[in-house]
C-alpha cells in the first residue's frame, strides 16, 4: 500500500507547498499608492487650536441668515459647506475654531463638520499664503506641458509642494483637474484661473503678484486673506476684471487679467475658428421643396 502512495506524495507535495506560498490577493494597481501629505486628523498648533476664539463678522452674520433662509429650518445643517467657505474667507483658513463655530450655528455635532472639512480639499485646514497657487497636473494639462508650469512655480518661489514662502505670500499645491482642460495648462490662484500658461508667462504672473502684494503692504501674518487691493482702493477679484477685459493695477504694478494668457479669448480654438466660418445656412439650403 505504502509503495502505491509514494509516487503521489512525491508529485503532490511540491504543488501544495507552491500554492500555500502564493499570495491569495492581487493589487488593483501596479503603481505605488501616492498618499496625500496632509493629515486627515487635527493636531493642535499655536495658530490652530480650539482655544483660539472665532466669531463671524456682523456682515457675514447677515450673509449666514440669507444662506440659512434657503433651507427648511429642520435641514439647516445642509448649509455646512457655504458656512465653512465663509469662515475660511474671513479667517484665512478653515481652523478648528471655524469648524466649531459652524457646528454651533448649525446645531450639529462638531464631528459631522470635521468630516465635511476633511473630505473636501478646498477647505484649507492650515494657514496658506496670500496667494494659494494650485497647479493642475492632470492628463490634459500634462499633455500641454504642465510640467513646465510646475517647474516655473518651484523655480521662482523656491518651495516644494504644500509649502509656503517665507514672506507668507505664496503657498504652492499640485492638484487634480480644475475643469478648464480646454485652456490647459492652467493654475488656480485664489478664486482666479490663469490659463494657456508657459514657463515664462507663469514666472511673470508670479512676479507681478508678488510685486503687487508687496506694493500693497502684504504682511506674513495676512496669510490666506486672498485678494489684492487695486489702486482704486477696491479689492480685486478675477471675474469683474475679466468683464472689462484688461489687467488691473495694484501698487503701480500691472497684474495680468485672469483667463488665457496666450491672447486667445475664452476657450475658442487656439488656431482660430475651424467651424461655422461661413454664412449660416438658410431654409433654402435645407430643403428645396419648401416643406421646411
Ligand atoms: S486637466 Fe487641468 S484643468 Fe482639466
Amino acid at each position: 500500500m505504502a509503495s502505491k502512495l509514494t509516487p503521489f506524495l512525491f508529485r503532490g507535495t511540491p504543488r501544495a507547498l507552491r500554492q500555500l506560498q502564493r499570495a491569495q490577493w492581487r493589487p488593483f494597481s501596479a503603481f505605488t499608492a501616492s498618499r496625500s501629505d496632509s493629515l486627515m486628523v487635527h493636531r493642535d498648533t499655536p495658530v490652530n487650536n480650539p482655544s483660539i476664539p472665532f466669531k463671524f463678522t456682523p456682515q457675514n452674520e447677515e450673509l449666514i441668515k440669507e444662506i440659512l433662509s434657503r433651507y427648511p429650518s429642520q435641514y439647516k445643517k445642509a448649509a455646512v459647506m457655504p458656512l465653512l467657505d465663509l469662515g475660511q474667507r474671513q479667517h484665512g483658513f478653515t481652523s478648528i475654531s471655524v469648524m466649531n463655530e459652524v457646528a454651533k450655528i448649525l446645531e450639529m455635532p462638531p464631528m459631522r463638520v470635521y468630516e465635511v472639512a476633511t473630505f473636501y480639499t478646498m477647505y484649507n485646514r492650515n494657514p496658506v499664503g496670500k496667494f494659494h497657487v494650485q497647479v493642475c497636473t492632470t492628463t490634459p494639462c500634462m499633455l500641454r506641458d504642465s510640467d513646465a508650469v510646475w517647474k516655473a512655480c518651484k523655480d521662482y518661489l523656491g518651495i516644494q509642494n504644500g509649502e509656503t514662502t517665507k514672506d507668507g505670500i505664496f503657498t504652492l499645491l499640485e492638484v487634480e483637474c480644475l475643469g478648464a482642460c480646454a485652456n490647459a495648462p492652467m493654475v488656480q490662484i485664489n478664486d482666479d484661473y490663469y490659463e494657456d500658461l508657459t514657463y515664462d508667462t507663469t514666472v511673470s504672473l508670479l512676479k507681478a503678484l508678488r510685486h503687487a502684494a508687496q506694493a500693497t503692504g502684504a504682511q506674513p501674518g495676512e496669510a490666506g486673506k486672498g485678494a489684492v487691493t487695486g489702486d482704486d482702493g477696491n479689492v480685486k477679484s478675477g471675474n469683474d476684471i475679466n468683464e472689462q477685459g484688461q489687467a488691473y493695477e495694484a501698487g503701480g504694478v500691472k497684474v495680468p487679467t485672469p483667463g488665457p494668457l496666450s491672447g486667445r479669448k475664452s476657450c475658442e480654438p487656439a488656431a482660430g475658428l475651424t467651424t461655422l466660418t461661413g454664412e449660416p445656412w438658410g431654409n433654402e439650403m435645407l430643403r428645396k421643396d419648401g416643406a421646411l
